[in-house]
């Protein structure tokens, strides 16, 4: 029989202390609360989960309904838990703590709990993406801060997403490569699919929004450049075009046969930092894809060592498969010197 996820994180912990007891049952009440997101999100109109609400969130970008649904599961599933001591998401302004009358753990949880909105109305792919993190020695006594999940990327314990597509599927990590989880939709249970996803080096395929070439940074401009021209050029080969407009399903391409992705900074007034948000989707990708053997920076500088200053701070974005990311990150260097 196949594993499932829970017999994969009770091998983590026991053969490769690479998980503790805490993080793997909160693991599980992620994955609990992905599966009922999933099952919202298949309802569509049947479930009257479609469409938007009248709010905004504290980025300004309008609320739809299935962004506060999938919030409020996440919440509600992980509040009880005793794995946590407080949680942030893309949804909520500020922190949420765990309430006085729960037990408490030394987790902190962050999650974008609908990845790609622009994309529900339309059926296409969606999804979850997850972040863990330690609550700091010094914050273990007093109640947290926002600051306390102002950490570097690479001090994520463990990072994930849930795509909601064709198949339902959760993509792991916990500092030990890569591993996917197809949910067996009858069985109710995440069954192991793949024990390590692995991004090749190499790549022919990109996956930018091309409407906004002409507010790109020149070494963004000059990469894309070279793709178009192929064979011609001087990359020497044919390249494909991707863009879901779902970070969780354009990465989750790139894990399955690689890739590059890129939501670069641009001279946008609202894109100057970046569009995607480091702690809730750049972090958690960014382990995820170096965990497969791949690359992730800003443009300039490695993600994951990127010092945060804000919860809701926004970042560029270039990762994928390593040969073609350590160009563009050349080609940025190059441009500062
Ligand atoms: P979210 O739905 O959580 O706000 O994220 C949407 C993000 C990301 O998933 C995607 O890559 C990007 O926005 C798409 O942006 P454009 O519509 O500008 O292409
Ligand atoms: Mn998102
Ligand atoms: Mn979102």
């Amino acid at each position: 029989m196949k594993k499932n996820l829970t017999q994969y994180l009770v091998e983590q912990q026991r053969t490769k202390g690479t998980v503790t007891a805490d993080v793997r049952l909160l693991l599980e009440t992620v994955a609990r609360a992905c599966k009922a997101i999933g099952h919202a999100v298949s309802k569509g109109a049947l479930g009257g989960v479609l469409g938007s609400l009248e709010s905004e969130n504290v980025q300004g970008e309008v609320q739809k309904k299935l962004d506060v649904l999938s919030n409020e599961i996440l919440l509600e599933a992980n509040e009880w838990g005793g794995n946590l001591a407080a949680m942030a998401s893309e949804e909520m302004d500020t922190l949420h703590r765990i309430p006085e009358y729960y037990p408490k753990g030394d987790n902190l949880l962050l999650f974008d709990p609908l990845d790609g909105s622009s994309n529900i109305d339309v059926n296409v792919s969606i999804g979850t993406i997850f972040s863990v993190l330690q609550v700091p020695e010094e914050a273990r006594q007093r109640d947290i801060q926002e600051i306390d999940f102002l950490q570097a990327g690479y001090k994520q314990v463990a990072a994930g997403y849930a795509v909601y597509g064709p198949q339902t599927m959760l993509i792991l990590t916990v500092g030990d490569g890569v591993a996917s989880f197809t949910l067996d939709k009858e069985m109710g249970s995440w069954v192991l699919t793949s024990e390590r996803l692995c991004i090749p080096e190499d790549t022919a395929e990109f996956a930018i929004n091309m409407s906004n070439m002409r507010h790109w940074e020149p070494p963004v401009k000059r990469y894309i450049d070279d793709c178009l021209q192929g064979v011609e050029g001087p990359l020497g080969k044919n390249y494909n075009m991707r863009w879901i407009a779902s970070m969780v399903a354009d990465v989750h391409r790139i894990l399955t046969r690689g890739g590059v992705f890129m939501y670069p900074r641009d001279k946008r007034a609202s894109v100057r930092e970046g569009k995607l948000r480091l702690m809730y989707e750049a972090n958690p990708m960014s382990m995820l894809v170096e965990q497969a053997g791949g690359m992730s920076i800003d443009g300039v500088q490695r993600i994951l060592d990127i010092q945060p200053t804000g919860l809701h701070q926004r970042v560029g974005v270039i990762l994928g498969s390593k040969n073609e990311v350590a160009r563009v990150l050349k080609y940025h260097t190059a441009d500062t010197n």
